[in-house]
C-alpha cells in the first residue's frame, strides 16, 4: 500500500545501476554517491533541449503530476454518506508542519457549501448590549490578528482504539491540519457589541445545514479564538469554511465551526442540541467523559511509516515526524527504534509554536535489520503522551474521540512498514 512516485522509484533504481557499474561505493556514514557515468549527468536531456511551459500555462498552478499521489483520501466503510463523512490529509507525503490547504483534511456534517462573500453575514445577539450583523466587508475593517493552529479532529485515531488496524498515518493520524491563519480577534466583535457580565458562554453556528452548533466558554472567545478568512496566505477554501470559519487553538476540530453564521452569548452551554452532547468520550463504565476540548499532546513518525517505506536499503536513514499539543509548545520528542525500550530525544525542527504542528526529525546510521519505531511527545507542561494501553486503562474500549496513544511502527528488514501493536 505504498504511494511511488512513477517516474522517481525507476530514476533512483537506475541511479543505483549507473552508480555500481561505475564501482561507486555507498559508505556507511554518507548518502551521497561517489560521480560516476551517469547519463542523466552526461547527455543533454529533453528537457534541457526545447522550452518549458509558458508562464500563463496554469493562472492558478496545481502540484506536478509526479505528485499527484500526495491528495486526500477517504475509507468508505467509515460513513454512510460521502457528504456527512470525513477524508484525510497525506502526512506521510508532507514535510515541514503547514498543511497544503488543498490537501487538508475535510469534515462535513451535512458537505461543503457554496457561500459567497456578498451573501455571508455574521450575527451576534444573545446577552449583549447591542446585537449586530457584520457583512464580510465589516470584518474586513476590524484589526487583523494571526495564528498558525493546528486543527485536529476529535475522532482521529477513533478507529485505533480496539487495536491497530488501518496502514498509514494518513488515516491513523490524518484528521489533522496546520495552517497559518489571518483574521478578526472574536474578541474584539464580542466587544463591539457589548458582553453583558451574565454572558459566560458562546454557542456559535455555521450556515450548512447541519450547522455544527458548539458552546465554548466565554473565557476562551476572550482568549485567542480568531474570526478567521485567510489561511495559508489566501482565501480559505470552501471545504474549509469559506469565506469565514472559528479558529480555536488547541480545542478540538468540532469546535472550529466553518461558514461561521452566529454567535449567541448565553449564561450557559447550550446543551439541548444533540450535535453538542455528541462529542463526549464513553467510558468503560458507561459513564460519559465530557467537556474534553483541549487536544492533549501526541505525536507520530510520518516517515518512514506503511505508506512510506524505506526504499533505499541500509545506511543513512531519516526519521521523521510530527508532534502536537493543545495545551501550548512542544518540549521535546523521542523515538524508539525497539518499542520502547530505549529512547532518543528527536530535533525539533523549525520554529516551535504553541498549539500548532512541531516537526521532528531524527538521523540513523540504518543496520538494515528490523525495527519497532515509536515517537513520544512531551509539551512544555511536562505531560508525557501515554502508550495506548495506558489510555485504555483510564477510558476503556467503547470510546471513540481523544485518542492520543504512542503509534508504533513495525519496520522489516526489506524496508516495508506495518501498523501494530508492542504488549
Ligand atoms: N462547521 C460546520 N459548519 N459544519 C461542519 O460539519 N465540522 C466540524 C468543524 N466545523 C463542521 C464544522 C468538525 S467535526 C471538524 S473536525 C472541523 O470542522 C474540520 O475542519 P476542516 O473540514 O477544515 O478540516
Ligand atoms: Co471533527
Amino acid at each position: 500500500m505504498s504511494d511511488d512516485t512513477h517516474k522517481g522509484t525507476t530514476r533512483r533504481g537506475f541511479l543505483g545501476t549507473a552508480a555500481a557499474a561505475g564501482g561507486a561505493v555507498v559508505g556507511a556514514a554518507t548518502a551521497a554517491r561517489a560521480a560516476g557515468p551517469d547519463p542523466l549527468i552526461t547527455e543533454v536531456q529533453d528537457w534541457a533541449s526545447s522550452f518549458g511551459d509558458p508562464v500563463d500555462a496554469t493562472p492558478y498552478g496545481m502540484p506536478i503530476r509526479f505528485e499527484s499521489h500526495v491528495v486526500r483520501r477517504n475509507v468508505e466503510w467509515l460513513t454512510e454518506s460521502p457528504v456527512s463523512s470525513i477524508n484525510f490529509t497525506p502526512i506521510h507525503a508532507l514535510e515541514g508542519t503547514i498543511t497544503p490547504q488543498g490537501c487538508a483534511f475535510e469534515r462535513h456534517h451535512s458537505g461543503a457549501i457554496e457561500l459567497s462573500k456578498a451573501d455571508y453575514r455574521l450575527m451576534i445577539n444573545g446577552l449583549v448590549d447591542k446585537p449586530l450583523v457584520f457583512t464580510y466587508e465589516d470584518l474586513m475593517r476590524f484589526p487583523r490578528a494571526s495564528t498558525t493552529a493546528f486543527c485536529e479532529c476529535a475522532a482521529n485515531g477513533g478507529m485505533e482504539w480496539g487495536g491497530a488496524q488501518l496502514e498509514g498515518c494518513q488515516f491513523t493520524q490524518g484528521m489533522i491540519h496546520n495552517m497559518e491563519y489571518i483574521g478578526v480577534p472574536l474578541r474584539l466583535l464580542l466587544e463591539e457589541a457589548g458582553v453583558q457580565p451574565e454572558g459566560t458562554w458562546i454557542y456559535v453556528e455555521g450556515a450548512d445545514a447541519s450547522s455544527n452548533g458548539r458552546s465554548i466558554p466565554m473565557e476562551k472567545a476572550m482568549d485567542d479564538v480568531l474570526v478567521a478568512f485567510y489561511a495559508n496566505g489566501e482565501a480559505l477554501r470552501k471545504e474549509h469554511g469559506y469565506p469565514v470559519r472559528l479558529v480555536v487553538p488547541g480545542w478540538e476540530g468540532n469546535m472550529w465551526v466553518k461558514w461561521l453564521r452566529r454567535v449567541g452569548v448565553y449564561h450557559a452551554a447550550v446543551e439541548s442540541r444533540e450535535e453538542t452532547s455528541k462529542y463526549t468520550d464513553l467510558m468503560a463504565d458507561g459513564t460519559a467523559r465530557k467537556w474534553t476540548w483541549v487536544m492533549d499532546a501526541k505525536s507520530v513518525i510520518t516517515s518512514p511509516s506503511p505508506q512510506a517505506p524505506i526504499r533505499h536499503g541500509k545506511g543513512p536513514l531519516v526519521i521523521t515526524g510530527l508532534a502536537w499539543s493543545g495545551h501550548g509548545k512542544i518540549a521535546r520528542v523521542d523515538v524508539s527504534l525497539d518499542g520502547g525500550v530505549n529512547w532518543q530525544e528527536a530535533r525539533l525542527t523549525g520554529d516551535v509554536k504553541s498549539k500548532a504542528l512541531t516537526r521532528f526529525h531524527l538521523d540513523i546510521d540504518w543496520d538494515g535489520s528490523e525495527m519497532i519505531l515509536q515517537s513520544r511527545a512531551i509539551d512544555e507542561t511536562g505531560y508525557v503522551q501515554p502508550t495506548k494501553d495506558e489510555l485504555r486503562e483510564i477510558r476503556g474500549l467503547n470510546n471513540v474521540y481523544h485518542n492520543n496513544g504512542i503509534q508504533t511502527w513495525w519496520v522489516r528488514e526489506d524496508g516495508e512498514v506495518e501498523n501494530v501493536e508492542v504488549g
